[in-house]
């Protein structure tokens, strides 16, 4: 115990990918090193754990200096002599103290870094990679899902759905994998500057193209073409999108392509396009609070298309609860920074596994160079990952840090491939 008993716990303010604050914290043990820092979204959902923002003038109100003395004034010396691999206790401390159901008084943003770079240390303590410290028994490596056209509150283009995803579902690994994307792409990239000007192959927040494109239909018939232009069939590579859909919504009505629509019209509009398209995932395809609806195209595109929740159930154990009560949805989309701990998000991803939904690992819009979400879906065995385009440094840290974790299994490595959407 003495080597992995925490020493010291410390919180700094950094930049994210959007040039704006967040919180990185470093733990340190009397034998290990963590350091973690904490994305941030655009299209948040509004049942997410509380971010805490100090406010005022400085950086516009979104500095986190309030988050970071929480973190140096309560959270650290609480914290200080506890054993870094008690992921649980530390953790529930951190919930202890802050003793409000959304994390607002210490900030979510608080206390995820440090619930990280605890983990992280224990892991540095115990001179495993992240991955094997959270599960020994780790294999399986995620497809990664590419966003590589931007749209919503992503990109300062007029396309409604927020991302168009590409899943090299046929590769044998994760570098094959990634070199199929990094294809498709590049592909991607030639096309939409052929057909809609150079000022399309600008990029969004996860480094997806931009075009100035209307309809969903003409993006993906791009990455359609893409796809057959560099070299793969639509077997090696499906579609998958996000919606957000919250963000798009208002009084009743969706507005999208251009039109308005109810949420028939959309639900009608989404199975045309299952029909027409490749298409095996859908996230967030109604506003949050719409369970019935999503259960709806749940029960319409069954064992067709897996139906992800993200902005509905923010990685949440109640809100989840519901969804599965009422058959909402067939994948959770984990996102670590919308509940605040690691111990939560692991509950939660179990809590799907077990339910019969798959798990999506997610980055956020905004994010840093920091990678353990990689770590964190190898260790949980999810078979699929979101985390960007292949583009943008803070996207590829993540794609780069499953390429070192395929290496490190070798031979026990296994790609989860098209088996990942599996769903009952
Ligand atoms: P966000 O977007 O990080 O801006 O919320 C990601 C998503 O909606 O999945
Ligand atoms: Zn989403």
């Amino acid at each position: 115990m003495e080597a992995f008993a925490i020493k010291s716990v410390k919180a700094r303010e950094i930049l994210d990918s959007r040039g704006n604050p967040t919180v990185e914290a470093e733990a340190l043990t009397n034998g290990g090193f963590g350091r973690a820092s904490v994305p941030s979204g655009a299209s948040t959902g509004t049942y997410e754990a509380v971010e805490l923002r100090d406010g005022g003038e400085r950086f516009n109100g979104k500095g986190v200096l309030c988050a970071c003395r929480n973190v140096n004034e309560i959270i650290a010396p609480a914290l200080v002599g506890m054993d870094s691999r008690s992921m649980a206790s530390i953790d529930g401390k951190m919930i202890e103290l802050d003793g409000t159901e959304n994390k607002s008084k210490l900030g979510a943003n608080a206390i995820l870094s440090v619930s990280l770079a605890a983990a992280k240390a224990a892991a540095d303590t115990a001179k495993l990679p992240l991955f094997m410290h959270l599960n020994q028994e780790s294999r399986v490596l995620p497809v990664p899902m590419l966003n590589i056209i931007n749209g919503g509150k992503h990109a300062g283009n007029s396309l409604s759905i927020q991302e168009f995803m590409v899943a090299p579902v046929g590769a044998g690994s994760i570098k094959e994998a990634l070199r199929t994307g990094s294809e498709v792409y590049m592909a991607l990239k030639k096309i939409l500057k052929d057909r809609y000007g150079p000022s399309a192959i600008n990029v969004g927040d996860e480094g997806g193209f931009a075009p100035p494109i209307p309809a969903a239909a003409d993006a993906f018939e791009a990455i359609l073409d893409a796809i057959g232009e560099a070299g793969y069939s639509d077997d090696d590579v499906k579609l998958a999108i996000d919606s957000a859909a919250s963000s798009f919504y208002k009084d009743g009505k969706y507005a999208v392509d251009g039109r308005k629509m109810s949420p028939g019209d959309l639900l009608d509009y989404y199975v045309e396009l299952a029909n027409q398209y490749p298409i095996i995932s859908m996230e967030d395809p109604f506003e949050e609070d719409d369970y019935a609806n999503f259960a709806e195209i749940t029960s319409k595109l069954c064992g067709r298309v897996q139906i992800v929740g993200d902005d509905i159930f923010v990685t949440n154990m109640k809100r989840f609860r519901k969804g599965v009560e009422m058959g909402a949805a067939t994948s959770l989309l984990l996102k670590v920074n919308q509940i605040g701990t690691l111990t939560e998000s692991i509950e939660v991803a179990r809590y799907a596994v077990k339910s019969g939904y798959t798990v999506m690992v997610s980055h956020r819009s905004g994010e840093t160079e920091d990678n353990y979400i990689s770590d964190l879906a190898v260790a949980l065995g999810t078979g699929q990952i979101k985390t960007g385009a292949p583009a943008r440094g803070e996207r590829i840290s993540k794609y780069n840090q499953l390429i070192r974790i395929e290496e490190t299994l070798g031979k026990r490595a296994s790609y989860a491939g098209a088996m990942a959407f599996k769903t009952p």
